[in-house]
């Protein structure tokens, strides 16, 4: 399981350029025998189970957050915007990588003022003296990703982009896992594209499927850190979340009813979430067409938008058995 969230965190694949980790992702689903198919704004789609019955779309988003180049100063230094929720505070010192493999460093004008200065004071430094040597590495519109290579300390992994590899980790894992022979129906396993920037791959791959629900797999914050910034009692390590809400979407009772009863006909333990800041694809996908009731399944991680996310190992385990015995019930 490390091994295969180790893979897919290294890759590259900020949202809108997820050439590199889509084809990550394809090479594993060849392996399982699986066949697929790329939408039009990219996203990777698996069918798998017998046609006719309920159609159910499960969706994990596989880019991440990054950087766009905006700008090449005379001496060499690139200007850049967000791509999705970036995290000020964590920027000055990070590397970051492009698709080409360039590395830079981001730096940080002086800072006059207390509160955060925005993007237009950061820079990124890769070693170009000039705007020429830049322009030979880099181009307007170019985006990068932090570099952060995965840490495993115990059960907890740290990595960038575990939002939301992981949950495309649990994706591959639970397909590897299910036989097409012990689903009920059709599942479609879906690895979205620009979550990140607004869950707009799921929109479109939503509308296409036409599934009777909708479930996403991403990650979810926690509140067993120091002072957390919401008060939640979702805690690394006690179990996938059921999220109950989000700013994006209030799940669909008949779905977060039938994961709970899962859970608990299984003993897969599990936690309740509420999150009051920040949204999946669930947000997209309920929304679709006349409206699909919807749900997700969350995997609780620390440090979320910043280069070194945290998760653990068991809570990513039983993400993958709450998964599997929900898409096996016969309930839906
Ligand atoms: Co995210
Ligand atoms: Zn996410």
């Amino acid at each position: 399981m490390k091994e295969l969230i180790q893979k897919l965190c290294a890759s590259f694949g900020p949202a809108g350029r997820e050439g590199q980790i889509r084809a990550v992702i394809a090479a594993e689903i060849e392996k399982l025998k699986e066949e697929y198919f790329v939408d039009t704004l990219g996203n990777l789609v698996v069918r798998k189970g017998p046609a006719g019955g309920k159609k159910i779309l499960v969706a994990a988003h596989m880019d991440e957050i990054g950087l766009m180049v905006t700008y090449i100063e005379e001496n060499g230094y690139l200007r850049f915007t967000n791509l999705g929720g970036i995290m000020q505070q964590t920027l000055p010192g990070t590397r970051v990588f492009f698709e080409n493999g360039t590395v830079g460093v981001i730096g940080q004008e002086k800072n006059k003022e207390t509160r955060e200065p925005g993007l237009s004071k950061y820079y990124l430094d890769i070693g170009a003296e000039n705007r020429e040597t830049a322009l030979a590495k880099v181009k307007i519109g170019d985006a990068a990703v932090y570099l952060a290579p995965l840490h495993q300390e115990g059960k907890r992994l740290t990595a960038k982009s575990l939002d939301n590899r992981v949950g495309c980790a649990v994706l591959l894992e639970t397909l590897s896992r299910l036989s097409a022979a012990t689903l009920p129906g059709e599942v479609f396993f879906v690895f979205t594209v620009q979550e990140e920037v607004g869950l707009r791959g799921a929109q479109t791959i939503a509308y296409r499927t036409k599934p009777h629900y909708g479930l996403a797999v991403d990650v979810t914050r926690v509140g067993d850190t120091p002072e957390p910034e919401f008060k939640t009692n979702v805690s690394l390590g006690k179990g996938p979340t059921v999220k109950v809400m989000d700013s994006a979407v209030i799940c669909h009772p008949k779905v977060t009813n039938l994961m709970m009863d899962v859970a608990e006909k299984n003993n897969i333990p599990y936690q309740p979430e509420v999150l009051e800041r920040g949204g999946t694809d669930a947000g997209a996908i309920h929304l679709s067409r006349d409206g699909i009731p919807t749900g997700a399944l969350s995997i609780p991680c620390r440090y979320i938008h910043t280069p070194a996310e945290m998760v653990d190992l068991d809570d990513v385990e039983n993400g993958i058995a709450l998964l599997q015995e929900l898409l096996k019930c016969e309930q839906w």
